[in-house]
């Protein structure tokens, strides 16, 4: 789905320690689009990421996705908005412990009206034959997956992806870059993947840079490298 983010600006902390830490963001992530959000530490991505994902709030602008606007939302309307339209996946892959790869996707998929079909999804994220594993029995890589597959199994029109690779090495983490790209194909949601790896941006479709709170760059790549063939 469209994605519109309209001017966002967000402020931490009171008195003279606040600081603006989003000034004003306004674009849009067309529907089905891979967009890497890039920038350094401290430039405020994952609060971006989170406002989009309707886990922060903006102190002024909104998001629209789709036909939803998140102005005025009350917090059932919020908590819809976000059971609807969005995924996560975080750094540290934040797995149930004592639930197994399958239990653990499971869960989420009594969220949704219209769920992805468990094992097919399984087979696509590589963890069939690692369905009954608990997550201290599987690689990073691996649990990185299972992460994916549980932001994935309501068939979320946005799956909002903040650091992704943060935690693996060089080959897992091009093989997630590469598990990203399959489900963008796959399943045609769109995708925000928050990165400060500028070698990912040539796998996007869109690439939009954060400095100190702003975009400062927001275009369409003509030609896309993919995952597997990125360099750093
Ligand atoms: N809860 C918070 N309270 C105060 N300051 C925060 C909070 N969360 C983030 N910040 C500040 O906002 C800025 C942007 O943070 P963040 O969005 O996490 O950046 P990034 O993800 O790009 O590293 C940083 O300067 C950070 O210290
Ligand atoms: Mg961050």
């Amino acid at each position: 789905m469209k994605l519109k983010m309209n001017n966002i600006h967000k402020f931490y902390g009171e008195g003279e320690n606040r600081v603006e830490v989003l000034s004003g963001i306004n674009c849009e992530v067309n529907d089905g689009e891979i967009c890497v959000l890039l920038g350094p530490s401290g430039s405020g991505k994952s609060t971006l990421l989170n406002i989009i994902g309707g886990i922060d709030s903006a102190d002024e602008g909104y998001i629209d996705i789709g036909e939803d606007c998140t102005s005025n939302m009350t917090e059932k309307q919020l908590t819809l908005y976000r059971r609807n339209h969005l995924g996560f996946v975080f750094q540290f892959y934040n797995l149930i412990p004592n639930l197994t790869v399958k239990e653990n996707i499971e869960v989420c998929s009594y969220l949704s009206k219209n769920p992805l079909e468990i094992n097919e999804l399984l087979q696509t994220l590589g963890l069939y034959e690692h369905k009954d594993k608990l997550p201290s029995q599987l690689s990073g890589g691996q649990q990185q997956r299972c992460a994916i597959g549980r932001a994935l199994v309501k068939n979320p029109s946005i799956l909002l992806c903040d650091e992704p690779t943060g935690a693996l090495d060089y080959h897992t983490s091009k093989e997630i870059l590469a598990l990203i790209e399959l489900v963008n194909k796959k399943y045609q949601n769109t995708i925000i993947i928050v990165t400060h790896n500028d070698a990912i941006k040539n796998m996007a479709n869109r690439v939009l840079k954060l400095r100190d709170g702003q975009i400062v760059k927001n275009y369409v790549n003509e030609t896309t490298i993919s995952a597997k063939d990125l360099e750093w």
